[in-house]
């Protein structure tokens, strides 16, 4: 486990951006993002994507559950969700419906689908301290994501 602060948004860019160059080798990676409204999660995902090497800009998916998004190379793929609006629907979300391929999983407000989320994951839970002060607490559940959880 490890906790990294932040006290503005480029700074928690910044931090998904070391995290996303530690990750950016590993075939397959889902990333959840756990914080309130606000917190910063979609900040943190633009951090990460330039980390993986997107350039495009990244948005949150606000009319969609999925973005995908390909590194200008072509080699990597960035797929961005956000279950926000899934909350209560009782869904039988099935993440393999949106992912046709590997590439790094981003997935803001995981716990709307907590039963059918997978067992390998890396947990980032963000706290909101103040306006702008933030805490990032990272976690490896099951992934080889230990190193960089520790290197982070
Ligand atoms: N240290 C910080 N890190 C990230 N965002 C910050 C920070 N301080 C202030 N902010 C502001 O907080 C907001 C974070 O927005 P962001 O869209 O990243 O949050 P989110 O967790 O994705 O929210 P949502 O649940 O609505 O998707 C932005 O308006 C940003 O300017
Ligand atoms: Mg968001």
């Amino acid at each position: 486990m490890k906790v990294r602060k932040s006290y503005s948004e480029i700074e928690t860019e910044t931090i998904g951006f070391e995290l996303g160059l530690l990750l950016k080798d590993e075939p397959r990676i889902v990333i959840l993002l756990d914080g309130e409204l606000g917190a910063g999660k979609t900040t943190f995902t633009k951090g990460l994507a330039r980390g993986l090497g997107v350039t495009a800009v990244v948005n949150s998916p606000t009319f969609t559950i999925m973005k995908k998004y390909k590194t200008s190379d072509y080699f990597r793929t960035l797929y961005h969700l956000d279950l926000y609006r899934l909350e209560g629907e009782g869904t039988d979300f099935d993440l393999e419906e949106y992912i046709d391929g590997q590439g790094m999983i981003v997935i803001e407000w995981p716990y709307q689908v907590e039963d059918f989320l997978p067992t390998d994951y890396l947990l980032v839970k963000i706290k909101k301290l103040g306006d702008t002060e933030r805490e990032f607490t990272m976690e490896c559940h099951g992934y080889p994501c230990k190193r960089a959880v520790e290197l982070i």
